[in-house]
């Protein structure tokens, strides 16, 4: 049975694969597969780990003949066409875990990254412009006691809220489609409406998947309702944010900073936004820990070996609905 790889991944996930003979492994290790190249490798493949900037759409899934499972190196998949995958009984498994911390950890890095200006400063350093030392410049806000505003209070956004309220005593704001008591407990954060969050957040941090629903919430109008002097931080998805607002707000200061992960049109970075020195940015590398990156590599193959080897449904389900007629669909 043939496993598509698509990109090079921690070891840790091929040593899993390896162990089971009648796994043939197609393992890609260079530049990513252009859509062609794609459709041709995954023409006979029984299972694909694919990573986040492949798309697995439907005329993906109509090449993928033998496809069992898409096992993605990744917590999130909307790079998959989830619908497509269910009606064509194929599983769609993440690699939700560790990565949890990383990317909290992350959003907490840009979060101070941005606010003390570090990327800024250690230019100046490196330009040779540091001749004396200056009170006035390199000046950023504190953090203790303010308030962050987390939009999608999953696991992430509750992660980086235990850090920012234990670690610097912020009050917790959030927004979600569903109510987490337990969490607004532990955290005594609160649950509030969106216009409210960006009226009184000074760090509002994004946290939800990319959907219809999601995709452009923080938009000109949303810009306008927070603080002058609000930061903006975007671990999650790039499209979440319209950029064009978003570059807009920074030039305009609606807002004093932003700081991101993750872009509209990756890797595409908006040229405006290239140009400010109010924003942070980073090459959607929020996961990129050891522990979490190792973890979801053994969690893909795991993801792999349940479907084609113990002829199970994956550990890492997304598209649930599958459970009930898993076992006639793998046989
Ligand atoms: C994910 O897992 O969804 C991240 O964006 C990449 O690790």
């Amino acid at each position: 049975m043939k496993v598509l790889i698509t990109r090079e991944i921690p070891q840790a996930g091929i040593n899993l694969l390896t162990e089971h003979k009648n796994l043939e492994l197609d393992y890609r290790k260079g530049a990513p597969l252009s859509p062609a190249e794609l459709k041709k490798a995954i023409k006979d493949a029984d299972a694909i780990i694919p990573v986040i900037p492949d798309q697995i759409n439907k005329s993906v899934f109509e090449v993928a003949k033998n496809l069992k499972v898409v096992a993605t190196y990744s917590v999130g998949y909307d790079n998959i066409d989830l619908d497509e995958a269910t009606k064509k009984n194929i599983y769609v498994a993440n690699t939700p875990g560790d990565l949890t911390e990383a990317v909290a950890e992350h959003a907490l890095s840009m979060m101070l990254g941005l606010g003390r200006r570090l990327a800024e400063a250690d230019k100046f350093c490196r330009d040779g412009k540091y001749k004396y030392w200056d009170p006035m410049t390199f000046i950023g806000p504190k953090f203790m006691g303010k308030t962050l505003g987390i939009i999608g209070f999953g696991r992430i956004g509750q992660f980086f809220s235990r850090m920012a309220k234990h670690g610097l005593n912020m009050k917790i704001l959030y927004y979600d489609i569903a109510p987490h008591p337990e969490a607004e407990n532990l955290l005594d954060a609160e649950k509030v409406s969106l216009d409210y969050l960006l009226q009184n957040s000074d760090v509002i941090s994004l946290h939800v998947n990319l959907s219809e629903e999601t995709k452009h919430m923080i938009d000109s109008a949303q810009f306008e309702l927070m603080k002058p002097g609000a930061i903006l931080i975007n671990t999650a998805r790039g499209p979440v944010i319209d950029e064009n607002a978003l570059a807009l707000a920074l030039k305009e200061n609606y807002i004093a900073g932003a700081a991101l992960d993750v872009f509209e049109e990756e890797p595409k970075i908006h040229p405006d936004l290239l140009k400010l020195n109010n924003v942070l940015l980073t090459p959607h590398i929020a996961s990129a820990t050891w522990e979490a990156r190792i973890q979801m590599a053994r969690m893909a193959a795991e993801n792999v070996i349940d479907v084609l080897i113990n002829k199970n449904p994956p550990k890492y389900l997304v598209n649930k609905e599958l459970l009930k007629d898993s076992v006639s669909s793998i046989a």
